[in-house]
């Protein structure tokens, strides 16, 4: 156990509670957790296949929503001051009204919640309204001309925004997803500090160490990495630390996306951001196939 405080808010991934639990023992303290829907599904799956009863009947709309509502508010009791990020259900298809109807239905599960919605033009239409009644986090980022959207959506926020870059699926496509956060943490500094970035998709110790370095206000760990830091001691990066993924392609800094015009102006398209929201919806249903 570390009597430690890092210059970012430190959250732990996951669907299951004892994870969250375990991470919380091992350094100490946590800030927040966040889940999505393929965590907690995959949560939900595995105690479906370890009651073996194959007459058991499938889980229903109403008990899995249920059972997210239960898993959430198990999270809150290990940190009851920390901030858990709830996710919306959405597809292509779905409308802000949709997404803005299923926050509020979550606004009441815990006090500390902050609710989930993606990066998408219903996305932010949903997140410009919610983000005066609750706290935000906009999740399946993967550009910095989406940042600047959400920035301008959430401009005047009564609650905290958070902004979820993934950067572990844009290493996977090859590209340096961490250039992403830089280049978001470098376009606000002219910004008016309301939006704050929690890096997400973190696979491993290098990814978690550079968002140390960038002063990423939070990370958002899984529990097989914080496993892998802890093995460590729980280190900082050192003031020599240097991220250097040369078989990564460049995410250049952006100079022509400028803070300054309607949300709606930004390009939001991303192909990562499309196959994410529909991987999300299929996870969730195929609980109930
Ligand atoms: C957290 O908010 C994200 O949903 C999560 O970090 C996504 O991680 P993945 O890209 O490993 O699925």
């Amino acid at each position: 156990m570390l009597d430690k405080h890092f210059s970012s808010k430190i959250f732990i991934d996951g669907g299951v509670p004892e994870e969250t639990a375990q991470a919380k023992r091992l350094l100490g303290f946590l800030d927040g957790q966040t889940t999505n829907p393929t965590l907690i599904a995959k949560n939900l799956l595995g105690k479906e296949q370890r009651t073996k009863n194959k007459e058991q009947k499938k889980i229903t709309q109403e008990d899995a929503l249920n059972e997210y509502k239960r898993i959430v508010q198990e999270m809150n009791k290990i940190i009851p001051e920390g901030s858990i990020s709830i996710q919306v259900f959405a597809n292509a298809d779905t409308k802000a009204q949709d997404m803005l109807s299923q926050g509020r239905l979550r606004y009441d599960w815990i006090p500390n919640h902050s609710i989930k919605f993606p990066c998408t033009t219903e996305g932010l239409k949903a997140v410009n309204v919610a983000c005066q009644e609750t706290p935000v986090n906009i999740t399946l980022v993967f550009s910095q001309s989406q940042a600047a959207a959400v920035y301008e959506a959430t401009k005047g926020a009564k609650y905290p925004v958070f902004i979820s870059p993934f950067v572990g699926r844009l290493d996977d496509l090859g590209q340096n997803g961490m250039q992403v956060v830089k280049n978001i943490k470098k376009m606000y500094e002219g910004g008016d500090g309301h939006v704050e970035v929690l890096t997400a998709s973190i696979r491993n110790l290098d990814h978690l160490m550079y968002a140390l370095q960038l002063k990423s206000d939070i990370v958002t760990v899984p529990f097989k990495v914080f496993n892998l830091w802890g093995e460590g001691g729980f280190p900082e990066p050192g003031a020599d630390y240097v991220y250097n993924k040369p078989e990564l392609t460049e995410i250049p800094y952006r100079e022509d996306i400028l803070l300054g015009s309607a949300f709606t102006d930004y390009d939001l398209s991303h192909e990562l951001t499309a196959k994410g929201i529909q991987t999300f919806w299929d996870d969730w249903n195929k609980l109930f196939s």
